[in-house]
């Protein structure tokens, strides 16, 4: 008979295939919220959220994004709209994060080095 996943022959197996840590544990339990409570979210917990998204690693280490915090309910309702419309939640929810794709950092990051972006690999124009 053949076992369930679940069911390893060994420690070893079973560390393998259902390996337990706090980073699987959390993601399984993560999950797409579109309620929300109209409560306030304060400052210290937006500013926690969009450090931890700072730590999401991008491409050369550009971070070229912008996040725009949005509390405004008139801005949240056009957001609305913007996100194809039918999607009440983002008006609904007390702050929304718009990311935005924001490649004029790039620009700047190898204007700082004294560089022209994409004329050069961007190892060597702003990383070295
Ligand atoms: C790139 C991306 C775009 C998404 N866009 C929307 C969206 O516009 N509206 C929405 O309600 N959910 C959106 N979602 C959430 C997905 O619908 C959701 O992740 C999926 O249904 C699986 O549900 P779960 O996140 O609860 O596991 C998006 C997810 C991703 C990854």
């Amino acid at each position: 008979m053949t076992k369930p996943a679940t069911q390893a022959a060994s420690s070893t197996e079973a560390a393998v295939e259902t390996p337990e840590n706090e980073v699987l544990r959390l993601l399984r339990l993560r999950g797409t919220v579109r309620n929300f409570k109209s409560d306030p979210v304060p400052e210290h917990l937006i500013e926690a959220v969009i450090a931890a998204g700072q730590r999401a690693p991008t491409s050369s280490n550009m971070q070229a994004y912008s996040i725009v915090v949005v509390r405004d309910q008139q801005t949240k309702t056009v957001l609305t709209v913007i996100a194809g419309g039918h999607q009440a939640h983002v008006a609904d929810c007390p702050v929304f994060f718009a990311l935005c794709a924001d490649l004029t950092r790039t620009d700047y990051a190898c204007s700082m080095h004294g560089k022209q972006a994409w004329t050069e690999p961007l190892s060597k124009s702003c990383l070295s």
